[in-house]
C-alpha cells in the first residue's frame, strides 16, 4: 500500500480490490427474535461464509471483517468467553475449506490478549493458506485502528533508536509500511451493517479514501443481494481524491 497509490485513480467502475466491514448487528438479530445473542453471533459465522464465497466468486481482491475490537472486551465477561469460543471452533472448521478454495487467511490485530490454542490455530491457519493466490481474508481481531498506529510508530521508534532510520525518514508511505496492513492495498469500499454511522476504531488510517457505505441491515441478513447492492452503490461513486470531477473525466477545466 503506498499514498502514491491512493492519489489518483481515475473513475474506477470495477469491483472493489478491497471491501472492510465492520459486521455490527447480530446480538439485536437475536433479541428481535427472542434469542440469546450468541444465537445472533452464530448466526453471523453463517453470513460470513456466504459473503467470503461471493467475494472470492466476484474477484474481490482483498476481504477485511471486524470480528472483534479491542474495546469489546468491555462485553460481559460470558459473552467474550463464547465470541472466544466461535472464533476458535469456527477456524477449526474452516481452514481446510479456505484452502481448498484457494483463500489467503491472514489476521490484524494484538493477539497477544488471546489463549495459546488460539494463537496457535491463527498461526497455522496463515501458514497453511500464505501461498493461497484467490481472495485475501483478513479477520480484524483484538484489532483498534489506534493501536496499529501505536504499534507502527513503536516499531519506527525502536529503528530510530537503533540508528536504521532518522526521524527525517518519517513520511507517509514510511507509517504505510509499518501498519498491520503492509501489504495489502487500502480499502475501496467500507460497509458498516448493523445502522450505526460510526468507524469504532477500525481501520483509521487506511480508510482515508475508503468509499462508506451505511446499510440498517443487521449483519446475520447481510447476504449477496446485499453484497451487490453495497458494490452497485461503489460502482456509481467518482473517486476524485483531491482532484476536480473534470480532471478525473479529463475535460478541460473552465475557471
Ligand atoms: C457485532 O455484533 C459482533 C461483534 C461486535 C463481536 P454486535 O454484537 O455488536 O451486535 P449489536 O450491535 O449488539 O446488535
Ligand atoms: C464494532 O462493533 C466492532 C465489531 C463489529 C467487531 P461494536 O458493536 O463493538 O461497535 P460500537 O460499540 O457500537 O461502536
Ligand atoms: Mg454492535
Amino acid at each position: 500500500m503506498s499514498s502514491d497509490n491512493a492519489c489518483f485513480n481515475p473513475i474506477d467502475n470495477g469491483v472493489p480490490r478491497h471491501i472492510a466491514i465492520i459486521m455490527d448487528g447480530n446480538g439485536r438479530w437475536a433479541q428481535k427474535r427472542f434469542m440469546p445473542r450468541a444465537v445472533g453471533h452464530r448466526a453471523g459465522v453463517k453470513a460470513v461464509r456466504k459473503i467470503v464465497e461471493h467475494c472470492a466468486k466476484d474477484g474481490v481482491e482483498v476481504l477485511t471483517l471486524f470480528a472483534f475490537s479491542s474495546e469489546n472486551w468491555r462485553r460481559p465477561s460470558e459473552e467474550v468467553s463464547l465470541l472466544m469460543e466461535l472464533f476458535l471452533s469456527t477456524l477449526q472448521g474452516e481452514i481446510n475449506k479456505l484452502d481448498k478454495n484457494n483463500i489467503r487467511l491472514r489476521f490484524i490485530g494484538d493477539r497477544s490478549r488471546f489463549s495459546e490454542s488460539l494463537q496457535k490455530k491463527m498461526l497455522e491457519g496463515e501458514a497453511q493458506t500464505s501461498a493461497n493466490t484467490a481472495l485475501t481474508l483478513v479477520i480484524a481481531v483484538n484489532y483498534g485502528g489506534r493501536w496499529d498506529l501505536c504499534q507502527a510508530f513503536r516499531t519506527v521508534n525502536q529503528k530510530i533508536l537503533a540508528g536504521e532510520l532518522k526521524a527525517q525518514d518519517i513520511d507517509e508511505n514510511l507509517i504505510n509500511r509499518h501498519l498491520s496492513t503492509a501489504d495489502l492495498p487500502e480499502p475501496d469500499l467500507f460497509i458498516r451493517t448493523g445502522g450505526e454511522q460510526r468507524v469504532s476504531n477500525f481501520l483509521l488510517w487506511q480508510l482515508a479514501y475508503s468509499e462508506l457505505y451505511f446499510t440498517d441491515t443487521l449483519w446475520p441478513d447481510f447476504d449477496q443481494k446485499s453484497l451487490e447492492e453495497a458494490i452497485l452503490s461503489f460502482k456509481g461513486r467518482q473517486r476524485r481524491f483531491g482532484h476536480t470531477g473534470e480532471q478525473v473525466l479529463g475535460k478541460a477545466v473552465t475557471l
